[in-house]
């Protein structure tokens, strides 16, 4: 039985998600809350290893419904290796994305039927879902700004700004559709202001 939190943090590329999660793990601690963080692709050594095969750019092309599905098959590992144990021991959870990136970048990005998302996820997480998600918005502009200022791109981070624009509008879509669960966060102004918002919705939990 779940006795912990799972929280989920997404948004496009350049959004500030690394700042926020440090702050998040901090005020929880504060609180007397320690979490466990992760991340998606990823959050196992063999989620890890779909990661790199995914990011890295001496991959190559890859089919859009073979991105969605290495996604998923990484998410399978995390979920069942890594979070359903570590709540049921009564840790916090908080990843750095999941299920919703998949709605956002291989549905809104590469225009893969949401429907047949829809039915990956139904496969892979039943009924399990996040208690809570910060979704941090960011205009593609301010987003793709701040990740060339990073340096080197990987393989998803190579894609144009139509691409980043149907992403954000699919995280947007989805926020509406899941208003209890997602949080959509204005994530272009101040660091303490995305910070204020991010407080008041952790309060909630
Ligand atoms: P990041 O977590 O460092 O931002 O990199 C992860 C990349 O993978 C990012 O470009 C978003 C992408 N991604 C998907 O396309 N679909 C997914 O389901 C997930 C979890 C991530």
């Amino acid at each position: 039985m779940q006795k912990g939190k799972f929280i989920t943090i997404d948004g496009v590329e350049g959004a500030g998600k690394s700042t926020q999660i440090d702050f998040i793990c901090q005020y929880l601690a504060d609180k007397g809350v320690n979490v466990v963080l992760t991340r998606e692709p990823g959050g196992t050594a063999i989620g890890e290893k779909i990661r790199t095969l995914l990011l890295s750019n001496s991959t190559g092309e890859m089919h859009a419904d073979t991105e969605l599905m290495l996604m998923f098959a990484a998410r399978n590992e995390h979920i069942q290796s890594k979070i359903i144990p570590a709540l049921a021991q009564g840790n916090w959870i908080l990843s750095d994305r999941f299920t919703d990136a998949s709605y956002a970048y291989q549905g809104g990005g590469r225009g893969l039927d949401v429907a047949r998302i829809a039915q990956l996820e139904d496969w892979v997480l039943r009924a399990f879902t996040p208690d809570m998600t910060l979704l941090l918005d960011v205009s593609v502009d301010i987003g793709m700004k701040r990740v060339e200022s990073r340096g080197k791109k990987d393989r998803i981070e190579q894609e144009d700004f139509d691409f980043f624009n149907r992403v954000r509008e699919a995280y947007i879509t989805r926020s509406k559709q899941h208003p209890e669960r997602i949080k959509l966060i204005n994530a272009m102004q101040t660091i303490a202001y995305t910070q204020q918002q991010i407080k008041v919705i952790l309060d909630l939990l």
